[in-house]
């Protein structure tokens, strides 16, 4: 019997019980920890909620993540993914310093603090352009910026909001075919790999915002791509979103607690029990 490994959730997704299923076939013991029912000891404190050595960190909100996980590792428990890994790439500002350090091909992208700013950085990388929150997902809030005149609407729109959107994070709209490409990233390997499309009457191809899923076969230039991106940000359990531009393909996004529920489906690749097996490899190490 391998040693018990934990998952922190905050709500339980298909993910979730994809997961605990898989460690159920593999009869690994999997403790679940809901986030929002524990309080932990941060510094000079004795309470001690017991924990695995080794942890999947599954909650949905960034910020439960990436603070939840730090106490973790204070305390030696091994987070999948890490807090520092989840802090970068989930603040889509810094995730793109990142990739573009490293050489990773990624869209155009500036920052701006003001609406005036803001549309200084929109004359240069021209219209339509994708103002997105630093922070988010699931394609929430994520705009197209047509002209100046709608741009200057949607931006004094942020001006009204929690200062977060008011970090003004704008990109040139990329051109593509309707659909992006997602490829799961398991420690050094890529897994699987799928379209997304975007529905009717939509350009994003999140699918909570309905884009459906087709499975896409791994080539040497997405297989390298993919890795090259994930290694940015250290080994883990990785969703790299790449688009195929006019010049060539480009990595938006890396996410660091992927969504598989259609990639199983639609690929026949088992992620879940590949997340698991890596889990217990892990305790091993
Ligand atoms: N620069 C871009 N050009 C064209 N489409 C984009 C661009 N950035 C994002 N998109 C589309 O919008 C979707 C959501 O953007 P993304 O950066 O992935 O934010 P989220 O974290 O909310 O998923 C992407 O999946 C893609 O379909
Ligand atoms: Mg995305």
């Amino acid at each position: 019997m391998n040693s018990p490994i934990g998952m922190l959730y905050d709500h339980i997704r298909p993910e979730e019980r994809l997961l605990i299923d898989a460690a159920r076939r593999r009869s690994v013991k999997i403790q679940l920890h809901n986030s929002q029912r524990l309080y932990l000891n941060a510094a000079q404190f004795n309470h001690r909620e017991p924990f695995e050595d080794v942890v999947l960190q599954r909650c949905v909100s960034y910020f439960r993540s990436v603070n939840l996980s730090a106490v973790l590792e204070s305390r030696g428990v091994k987070v999948i993914n890490s807090s520092r890994i989840s802090s970068v790439c989930g603040n889509k500002l810094l995730a793109t310093i990142a990739l573009a350090e490293a050489g990773v091909p990624t869209p155009k992208t500036a920052v701006a603090f003001s609406i005036e700013s803001a549309l200084q950085a929109l004359d240069e990388i021209k219209y339509p352009a994708v103002l997105k929150p630093i922070i988010g997902s699931w394609g929430r809030l994520v705009a197209i910026l047509k002209d100046a005149e709608s741009a200057k609407a949607i931006l004094e729109d942020r001006e009204n909001m929690f200062p977060l959107y008011q970090v003004y994070y704008i990109q040139e709209m990329v051109r593509r075919p309707p659909r992006d490409i997602r490829c799961f990233v398991v420690g050094d390997t890529v897994v699987a790999a799928i379209y997304r499309y975007a529905p009717k009457n939509e350009w994003r191809t999140n699918t909570a915002r309905g884009g459906r899923v087709e499975k896409c076969e791994v080539t040497p230039q997405t297989e390298e791509l993919a890795l090259k991106a994930a290694r940015v940000f250290g080994e883990g359990v990785y969703g790299v979103d790449m688009m195929e531009g006019e010049e060539g393909l480009t990595v938006h996004e890396v996410n660091h607690t992927t969504e598989f529920r259609n990639t199983v489906p639609a690929t026949g690749v088992d992620i879940p029990g590949l997340i698991i097996d890596y889990a217990v490899d892990m305790v091993r190490r």
